[in-house]
């Protein structure tokens, strides 16, 4: 092909584009190694801003030039992506660059109550990580191919899966643990008006209880369920206002005045949604006795983005992708969730777009 002169930054530009998609997953990977080699921990314990050379003696590797390089471009790279910042030090007469935490990799502390280390094990582990070289594969065979690239994959369903591999099981259910803390922790600061009233509530699908055990904490007006599958809460602790019930919630579930189901619509297609939303329904009193359903997931964003939206966007898109290669479901917009709505029928909604990338929406009978 022969390039006209006028279109060879477009064409290098396009290459680079292409080559920045290609690489994408270096961020990813480099996280993990940071992770793995306790990176954020290091430098939190050192209490200060800390040297490349006091890191790499305080990582279990030898200190020589090319370690000291590696960490080097490592970290270099792990600052770019906003993990890391690096402030002046002054050290033995020197003054040399020094690594600080920043608000994000002060979420990647293992011990610190809100970490997110065991969201990004989970998903950056090859078990999780297989399913995406076979989803072409698995689009090709159609209908008839398993239900999602992970079972294709692995022969199983993410969630059936799960109760065979008790190794993954953990690492999934650590996973969703690590994000309820957060996410719990910010509904009950900013938005605990969504329990008022409540007597009972079940948190469906509620895995091995974060969330209830938070609300039973800090509601203890409230009678709180944690209903899920056995292998997920089995050797759970019941506490005064909390207890857990095992069960399939597409028979039915336990009855309260309000069911929550937080990260779980999105695992499922419009017709188990619609299942799992007149289940729910079955179990609450009516709208006028306080009846709801209170969901916590993703309303993807208007594609008229405004300024500064697009990774928030990209990142919802990220999730929805995640939902068809691990399970069977996807991400909605306002639209498709008002759809689900009407057609489990449920007589309103209202949305409260206070969590980030995600929103609670109260549904009422
Ligand atoms: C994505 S996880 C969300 C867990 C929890 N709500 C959270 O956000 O941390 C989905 C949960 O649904 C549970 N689940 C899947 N199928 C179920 C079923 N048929 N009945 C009850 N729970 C189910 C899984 O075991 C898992 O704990």
């Amino acid at each position: 092909m022969e390039l006209p002169n006028d279109n060879i930054r477009e064409v290098l530009a396009a290459q680079a584009h292409i080559w920045h998609h290609t690489f994408n997953y270096i961020n990813s990977m480099s996280l993990k190694c940071a992770i793995q080699l306790g990176i954020p921990d290091i430098i939190h314990s050192h209490g200060q801003a800390m040297t490349l050379s006091d890191l790499v003696d305080a990582l279990p590797i030898d200190n020589n030039t090319k370690t000291l390089d590696y960490i080097f471009r490592l970290m270099r790279i792990l600052i770019h992506a906003g993990f890391f910042n690096q402030i002046k030090v002054n050290n033995k007469e020197e003054e040399e660059g020094g690594y600080i935490l920043t608000p994000t990799s002060c979420l990647l502390l293992k011990d610190d109550p809100l970490s997110q280390v065991p969201f990004v094990q989970m998903e950056l582990d090859p078990y999780f990580m297989d399913p995406w070289h076979s989803l072409s594969k698995w689009i090709m065979k159609g209908d008839e191919s398993s239900t999602t690239p992970f079972a294709f994959g692995h022969g199983k369903p993410l969630f059936e899966y799960a109760e065979k591999e008790p190794k993954y099981n953990s690492l999934f259910n650590k996973a969703m643990a690590s994000d309820s803390r957060l996410v719990i922790n910010v509904v009950i600061e900013h938005c605990k008006g969504v329990f008022e009233g409540l007597k009972s509530l079940v948190d469906v699908g509620g895995g091995t209880g974060t969330v209830a055990k938070a609300i039973a904490d800090a509601l203890p007006e409230i009678n709180c369920i944690v209903f899920d599958l056995p292998h997920v809460i089995e050797g759970c602790e019941a506490s005064k206002n909390l207890s857990y019930v095992t069960g399939d919630m597409f028979e039915s579930v336990p009855s309260a005045d309000a069911m929550l189901l937080k990260w779980i619509l999105h695992d499922w297609s419009d017709e188990d949604c619609i299942k799992i939303l007149k289940k729910c329904k079955e179990a609450i009193p009516s709208k006028e006795n306080g009846g709801k359903v209170i969901i916590i997931d993703m309303v993807l964003m208007d594609r008229n983005l405004e300024k500064g939206e697009k990774k928030s966007y990209e990142t919802q898109l990220f999730f929805d992708m995640l939902m068809m290669v691990h399970v069977s479901g996807k991400e909605r917009n306002q639209q498709d969730w008002a759809k689900l709505f009407v057609n489990a029928g449920f007589s309103d909604y209202h949305i409260i777009p206070t969590l980030g990338l995600r929103s609670i929406i109260e549904v009422f009978p």
